[in-house]
């Protein structure tokens, strides 16, 4: 088991401080919007965190489908599992593992989401592929992540940027073209001024999995 310790203490108020009302739920939203789910679908989350996206995603996949949320913070999975018991949602399940290896997180998935956790997973580019060799046949990818507001919002970057560090977000990565330079069929929305990026796209192939390397 990994355990993170940079979320011991602030899980218990991370959706009150996250900013999830004001910005982050419409990145979320688009993503799962975009992944187009239906009924009876399997839905891994990586880096579930505190289980924000698991009352939209329940939704989609309805009580034949599943949804299986992985992270590495002990303290956020709690959080997450009391959001499972208080709703009552006997089809999700909470993994307490790493990403880059997957533990415990067995099948095949219809699709794949990680929302504002690929640019913080420490061996991010194991964690895409983990995550792609669970995908089923043209599963969906879902990657939503940030960076630095442009345009008229630009007198924000310093809150931003101080976000993104509290977050210790790598900015540099810019995970979603990740998903925009490796899978088809791609969807790519710029939110916030570019401060939340939402891609979407179709899994290739293992071939595609390699290359992507
Ligand atoms: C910024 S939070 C995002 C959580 C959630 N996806 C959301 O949208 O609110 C990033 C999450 O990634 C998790 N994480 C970081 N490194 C990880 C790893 N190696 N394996 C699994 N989870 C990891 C953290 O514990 C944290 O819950």
């Amino acid at each position: 088991m990994v355990t993170l310790p940079r979320y011991r203490y602030g899980a218990r108020f991370y959706d009150t401080v996250s900013g999830e009302r004001l910005l982050y739920r419409h990145g979320r939203a688009a993503a799962i919007r975009l992944l187009a789910l239906q009924p009876g679908a399997r839905v891994l989350v990586v880096g579930c965190g505190t289980g924000l996206d698991l009352p939209l995603l329940t939704a989609a996949v309805g009580a034949r489908g599943e949804v299986v949320g992985i992270d590495a913070s002990a303290a956020m999975l709690a959080q997450a599992r009391r959001k499972v018991v208080r709703a009552g949602w006997r089809n999700v399940r909470l993994v307490d593992g790493d990403a880059a290896t997957l533990p415990g997180v067995h099948g095949t998935f219809d699709a794949v989401l990680f929302t504002y956790s690929l640019s913080v997973i420490h061996e991010w580019r194991r964690a895409w592929q983990a995550a792609l060799g669970r995908l089923a046949p043209s599963g969906r990818v879902a990657v939503v992540d940030t960076d630095l507001p442009t345009g008229l919002a630009t007198p924000l970057r310093p809150l931003a940027r101080l976000a993104l560090w509290a977050g210790k977000v790598d900015r540099n990565r810019k995970v979603w073209t990740t998903v925009l330079d490796g899978l088809t069929d791609t969807r790519y929305h710029r939110l916030a001024r570019g401060h939340i990026h939402v891609a979407v796209g179709t899994s290739t192939g293992p071939a595609a999995r390699q290359e992507a390397r």
